[in-house]
């Protein structure tokens, strides 16, 4: 039974004003050249309006609500296991695989994400869930066939409020921070703010995603790289005694979109919460992986506040002081027009968009994200350095 106060915040929630479409009506706000002529190639209709927002009445707008989206189990069966482990046919089809660290992150050369077979695809999974995050450079990529390539992967994520490409029933994000600024997000050279902090996407889900895949198709000239940092590294950073103490721990991770209270509606707004393992297991590797992030982790469960801030601070610190288990990539393609793209395993990473550009030149992207298993931690795994036989030194 819903309270009159209840109707009341409803309706006053859904009268929020919006643009239609989410292009600026002054005009100031374009879609970026290269974007609309990727849109044109593949008969994206963005001219209806752009990003598609989801339709106001189905976004939650009490917590009870938004903490039942997506609150059933599935299964999910990564496709990473299937595959050859020495990586034949993808690797024997590209013109170069380029290691970009020694930890973290590997460059595929001379492929196209939209002509990989099934096979180069599970080999794909699974160079992803070892190296964490792979590049494709130069690529010419249909947004539907980004979705296609998610779906391959597993169960695509649609998020019921953020701005989406208008293809059919969504889940293709649109990662634009222009948008953000135009619509009074405060963002500046002093204050980067949006995805310029170190963050892992959507970890209050219950599935939280796996496989992310983000296209940029509007690329800075000079900067706007994105930095991942490997979760398998930072557990392996730890002493023994440390990684003892965190394994079987749970930790809670809050939304970023927050929700009215239904018994307080007045009151402010608050997050969805839910709790995880803090080290988790992955599941085509095998490894440990500490899974905690700054923007998103609010405490470790069983612990005093106190005690678990100072412990989280130190974690948090681990996968953002080390500079030998962190990847900085720049996105520019080597042909003018044309995009790359970014797969990473967002179950073992971290990520941080550098806003060096500051919005000056555009930058526009496409995210497709792939949702994985409830996280947990075998307790018989190993981490990636003791399964590689390297020192645990
Ligand atoms: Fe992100």
């Amino acid at each position: 039974m819903t309270t009159e106060l209840e109707q009341t915040v409803r309706k006053l929630a859904t009268l929020k004003p919006q643009v239609k479409g989410g292009l600026d009506q002054a005009g100031a706000l374009q879609l970026p050249e290269s974007t609309k002529v990727r849109f044109e190639k593949y008969g994206v209709d963005y001219a209806r309006g752009y990003p598609e927002i989801p339709v106001t009445e189905k976004i939650p707008i009490f917590v009870d609500e938004a903490e039942q989206f997506r609150n059933e189990l599935f299964e999910v069966d990564d496709r990473g296991k299937y595959a050859d482990p020495e990586k034949k046919a993808l690797f024997g089809a590209a013109k170069e695989v380029k290691h970009l660290t020694k930890h973290i992150g590997t460059e595929i050369v001379g492929l196209q994400l939209s002509e990989l077979n099934d096979k180069q695809k599970d080999e794909l999974a699974l160079l992803i869930a070892e190296r964490v995050v792979v590049y494709f450079r130069d690529q010419d990529l249909d947004p539907r066939k980004q979705l296609e390539l998610g779906k391959y992967f597993g169960p695509v994520e649609i998020h019921p409020q953020a701005p989406r490409v208008p293809v059919g029933e969504g889940g293709i994000s649109v990662i634009w921070m222009d948008l953000a600024k135009s619509k009074g997000l405060d963002l500046s050279f002093k204050r980067g703010g949006g995805t310029a902090h170190w963050h892992t996407d959507l970890t209050h889900e219950l599935q939280p995603p796996g496989i992310t895949h983000l296209h940029n198709d509007a690329i800075p000239d000079v900067g706007g790289d994105t930095v991942w940092v490997s979760g398998y590294a930072a557990f392996d950073k730890l002493s023994p005694s440390l990684q003892k103490f965190l394994e079987g721990k749970k930790a809670t991770y809050r939304s970023l979109h927050t929700y009215l209270d239904r018994e307080n509606p007045l009151k402010g707004r608050k997050p969805v919460v839910r709790e995880h393992p803090i080290i988790r297991t992955h599941p085509v590797t095998g490894w440990k992986s500490l899974f905690i992030n700054r923007a998103y982790t609010t405490g470790i469960v069983g612990l005093e506040a106190e005690e678990s801030k100072v412990i989280l601070e130190y974690l948090f610190s681990v996968f953002e002081k080390n500079l030998d288990i962190q990847v900085r990539f720049n996105w520019k393609p080597s042909k003018k027009g044309l995009g790359t793209s970014a797969l990473w395993d967002n179950r073992i990473s971290q990520h941080y968009a550098v806003w060096d550009h500051e919005g000056l030149e555009p930058r526009h992207g496409t995210r497709v994200s792939t949702l994985a298993e409830v996280p947990y931690l075998d307790p018989n795994s190993k981490s990636q350095r003791e399964s590689l036989g390297l020192s645990l030194d």
